[in-house]
C-alpha cells in the first residue's frame, strides 16, 4: 500500500517582481512592495511529500538522510541569492512563487525515482502558500 511522507524544508532568497510586458505603472499596481526597485527577500518554507511503499528491507519510502541529501541539492541553487540576478532559470521568467514552484518541481522530480515526488507546497510568507503536485498536471 502505498503512503505518503512529507518533510518541511526553510530557504531564504531575494528577488524583485516587475514584468517586461507591463509599464512601470502597471507593475507598481500589481506587484505593489514587491516591485522594490532593489529587491526584497522572504523566508521561504517548502513542504516536500513523497508517495510509495514502504521498502521490505527499511520499512521507509525513503530513508531521511537520503531525502534530505537530494531537497538540500535543490534548495542550494536557490538559497541566500537574488533569484532574478544569480538564477539562471529566472533570467526570463518572473520569480513569483508560482514559478518558483515550477522551478522546485522540475528539479525535485529528477532526484527521486520515476513517481515517487507527489506534492509540494511553498510557503511565501505567513499568509499564502502554492501548490504543485502530481493531480496539476494537464
Ligand atoms: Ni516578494
Amino acid at each position: 500500500m502505498n503512503v505518503s511522507l512529507s518533510r518541511i524544508y526553510i530557504f531564504s532568497a531575494a528577488h524583485r517582481l516587475n514584468s517586461g510586458m507591463l509599464d512601470d505603472k502597471q507593475n507598481v499596481n500589481i506587484y505593489d512592495k514587491c516591485n522594490n526597485l532593489n529587491g526584497h527577500g522572504h523566508d521561504y518554507r517548502l513542504e516536500v511529500t513523497l508517495k510509495g511503499e514502504p521498502h521490505p528491507q527499511t520499512g521507509m519510502i525513503l530513508p531521511l538522510p537520503e531525502m534530505d541529501k537530494q531537497v538540500e541539492s535543490v534548495i542550494a541553487q536557490i538559497d541566500h541569492k537574488h533569484l532574478d540576478k544569480e538564477v539562471d532559470f529566472f533570467k526570463d521568467k518572473i520569480s513569483t512563487a508560482e514559478i518558483i514552484i515550477q522551478f522546485l518541481w522540475q528539479k525535485l522530480a529528477e532526484k527521486f525515482p520515476k513517481d515517487m515526488l507527489y506534492h509540494i507546497k511553498l510557503w511565501e510568507t505567513n499568509n499564502n502558500y502554492f501548490e504543485f503536485g502530481k493531480e496539476y498536471h494537464a
